[in-house]
């Protein structure tokens, strides 16, 4: 054990703390595992002391944090369900929470032999890019209203070794000739679009707000207007029995199946997060 590290690390938690920022042990083994180019369970058997440049590096990523910065944007990737992802200010954040539609999805593609998905709202590809790494027949499209988002999608499909099963398209889903854009249609259909209603953007925590894109959240005025358009577009890009999957927030599960119901969908299943959320709505064409 090296209790210098071990003592740095309480020291670090203990300053974010009484700076207000809520931390753990593990946060700071992951600046540091980045730092030390180890592995975050071996952080703790470090050999050596950190050179000069290493803590000074360490003391820039605490600053940021203190800025509450998250991990992930201070060291620009993060483990989503079995893949390292790279993260930039452009992307949302990946969420534990979105792992539970990445499983159905992964699971209902093999069972309905899918081979054609399309995910609206890529951002940094950890849906899409998960399902292709995980399926080899399957192959993709990727929508994002932002360029940015779509180079680190297009740099997450490169280290998956996936780029050449995905097609990336800047396009806005709101604009009327949307479908045509896209011009083809899929067995699946994945989308965990921004649902945050407006008003309470606000009030989400600073590493949300002030770090995640203000595309990427915010849903209108009650959260619900990307579901309400997603549902009005995807009949024309399914085959008919094919599937949409989407991610939603606490207490949304029932209005967005209702929407989607009211544009002829069947609801298959609301799937649970760890929490006990209803977080994912798998509905049939
Ligand atoms: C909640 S983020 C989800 C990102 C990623 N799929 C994930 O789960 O981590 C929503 C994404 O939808 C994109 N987006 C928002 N409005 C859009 C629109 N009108 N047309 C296309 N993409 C849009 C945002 O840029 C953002 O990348």
């Amino acid at each position: 054990m090296n209790f210098q590290i071990e003592q740095l690390i309480k020291d670090s938690v203990a300053a974010l703390i009484s700076q207000g920022v809520e931390t753990s042990a593990l946060e700071i083994k992951l600046l540091l595992s980045e730092i030390l180019g180890c592995d975050v369970s071996s952080v703790l058997f470090y050999e050596h002391l950190l050179t000069p440049q290493q803590q000074k590096q360490f003391d820039e990523f605490i600053n940021l944090r203190k800025n509450y910065a998250p991990v992930d944007k201070i060291i620009g990737h993060k483990g989503f369900y079995k893949y390292d992802f790279c993260v930039t200010a452009d992307v949302l954040s990946p969420r534990p929470d979105t792992e539970i539609m990445v499983e159905a999805a992964i699971e209902g593609a093999k069972r309905a032999n899918c081979s054609k998905v399309l995910e609206l709202g890529v951002g940094s590809g950890c849906i899409i890019l998960s399902l292709l790494a995980e399926d080899k027949k399957i192959r993709g499209v990727g929508v994002d209203i932002s360029k940015k988002a779509l180079d680190v999608a297009t740099k997450n499909a490169e280290q998956l070794g996936v780029l050449e099963r995905i097609k990336f398209v800047q396009a806005d889903w709101f604009v009327s000739d949307f479908i045509s854009q896209i011009g083809q249609k899929f067995d699946m259909i994945v989308s965990n679009p921004p649902y945050i209603p407006s008003s309470e953007i606000a009030t989400l925590d600073k590493e949300v707000k002030n770090y995640d894109p203000h595309c990427a959240l915010d849903g209108g005025p009650d959260g619900m207007t990307s579901y309400r358009r997603i549902a009005q577009i995807v009949p024309d890009m399914l085959f008919s029995g094919g599937r949409v999957y989407l991610e939603v927030g606490e207490g949304q599960a029932e209005e967005v199946a209702l929407i989607f119901k009211n544009q002829g969908f069947t609801l298959e299943e609301i799937r649970k997060d760890l929490s006990g959320i209803k977080r994912c709505v798998i509905l049939k064409k």
